[in-house]
């Protein structure tokens, strides 16, 4: 069993947006503060009829269908997802009703803030290593999350949506060897019992940024350390047509890749190449918060972002932060724009990955893109399809976000029997498109879900 990762690819994110410029003027901050500041352009939501369950049933529901997967043909179902609507029962359990003839299957849900996605996906390849040769069964990975913060500066940062992957051995994207892990306890971002009446994070942004930018240089310090040690062979950004990393918004993308190129710069100097750059000492260390040094690294990696990066962003801009789906969702971008981008048709598609959760795991590691793989043409599709309904979506007000915003704490606070608000129509159509969504909860709080 060799080349195992990704050969189907689905992504489903909820019809509603609001855009972040209303949202300024909306939330009195200065113009530009979540736009130029933050990077950010809309914010995707759900209204009470959608939780990460009906998120992860349609996104799951679109790779069987769109790409013809018989049900047989899975022995590991992984569900990667931090938004806790039961703190027992696993959202792997709700999409087995898409299994109803394969009760066979290995795999339930993983926690840890964004980066629980990525221990599935990891949980998923190993088990095709282990697994595939004796019962030539193929892995579903699934990646969902709400992001909903409180009112106040983290608000304008949250998204939704869910991604699920087929893992296969010959994939047409296929992970690498090695992977280079950076896990602390911090205390950023959590949500913890006793705080349960509230959907949203008890978070420190700034602290949370310093613990990202942490984790994301030790990553690749041991990635580079790694590859040589193992493999005998140098890392640089250069080897890669798309260095992509969790996003929670992309001003935090941009600077962090201005540390990457700043990594490499300092291993140059270190092999003897004493050109100058960004004017940096690299003995000093360097804060993420500080300005003025910020600007000239962002300034000196502007190539790099501008053909690596920036343009597979296209979704989180757009959607926001989605927690564990924001990463894969920068791969379909890629998928879906790659024709444009990659002019080197000769050099092979390499890729790099950073994953951070946190508390904090963190992870770093490569994939192969193989152009001769026929499985690449559907996943395409798919991928253009995904970018051409961003346009499509319904833009709400910053009051009407709010106001469903609330909507979703009177559900979550209702006693049950209940059933959500935005089915019994106020105005808006509040209807997910083709999609799963929660028709009811009964009295014994069982969630049950139909589909448009
Ligand atoms: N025009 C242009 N830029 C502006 C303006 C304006 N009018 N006003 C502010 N800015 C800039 C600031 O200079 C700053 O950019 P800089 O740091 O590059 O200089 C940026 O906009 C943000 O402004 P801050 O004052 O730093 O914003 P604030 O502290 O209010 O909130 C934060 C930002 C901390 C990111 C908040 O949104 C947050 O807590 N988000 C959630 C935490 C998070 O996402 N952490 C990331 C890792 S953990 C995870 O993935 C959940």
């Amino acid at each position: 069993v060799e080349k195992v990762g990704v050969n189907a690819i689905s992504f489903y994110y909820p019809k509603n947006v609001v855009d972040q410029s209303e949202l300024e003027r909306f939330d009195g901050v200065g113009e530009g503060k979540y736009t130029k500041g933050l990077g950010q352009i809309g914010m995707s939501f759900c209204a009470d009829n959608e939780d990460v369950n009906s998120l992860a049933l349609t996104a799951t529901k679109r790779l069987l269908e769109d790409y013809q997967i018989d049900e047989k043909s899975i022995g590991c179902l992984v569900v990667g997802t931090e938004t806790i609507i039961d703190k027992s029962k696993s959202v792997k359990t709700i999409l087995m009703d898409l299994f109803p003839n394969n009760t066979d299957i290995e795999g339930c849900d993983v926690k840890n803030a964004c980066f629980g996605g990525v221990q599935a996906l990891f949980h998923a390849v190993d088990w095709i290593y282990a697994n595939y040769e004796l019962e030539q069964r193929n892995a579903i990975v699934v990646l969902t999350d709400i992001a909903i913060y409180e009112k106040g500066p983290a608000r304008c940062t949250g998204g939704a949506g869910a991604i699920a992957l087929l893992i296969t051995p010959n994939a047409a994207i296929h992970f690498q060897r090695p992977r280079a892990i950076f896990a602390k306890n911090n205390w950023d971002f959590y949500k913890p019992i006793g705080h349960t009446s509230t959907e949203y994070p008890i978070v420190d942004g700034k602290i949370s940024l310093g613990c990202y930018v942490e984790a994301l240089n030790a990553c690749y310090d041991t990635m580079k350390e790694k590859s040589k040690k193992l493999y005998k062979r140098e890392i640089w950004l250069d080897d890669f047509s798309a260095v992509m990393l969790h996003c929670p918004f992309t001003k935090l993308v941009q600077k962090s890749v201005a540390l990457l190129a700043l990594n490499d710069a300092k291993q140059k100097h270190t092999n003897g190449d004493h050109t100058d750059y960004a004017g940096i000492d690299f003995s000093a260390k360097i804060s993420v918060h500080d300005r003025e040094t910020m600007t000239s690294l962002v300034k000196a990696s502007g190539e790099i972002w501008k053909t690596k990066t920036d343009p597979f962003l296209v979704f989180n801009k757009n959607i926001g932060n989605m927690y564990t789906p924001s990463l894969f969702a920068q791969l379909i971008a890629y998928l879906g724009l790659r024709d444009q981008n990659n002019s080197d048709r000769e050099k092979p598609e390499q890729l790099l990955f950073f994953a951070y959760g946190s508390g904090s795991i963190s992870a770093m590691f490569a994939a192969t893109l193989d152009r001769k793989n026929a499985a690449l043409e559907n996943m395409i599709k798919v991928s253009k399809e995904s970018l051409e309904n961003l346009t499509k979506r319904q833009v709400l007000t910053p009051q009407q976000f709010t106001d469903i915003l609330e909507m979703r704490e009177r559900f979550l606070h209702a006693d049950a029997p209940k059933i959500p608000e935005s089915l019994s129509k106020n105005g808006i159509d509040l209807a997910p498109q083709r999609a799963f969504y929660l028709d009811r909860v009964d009295a014994m709080s069982r969630r049950f879900y139909k589909s448009l």
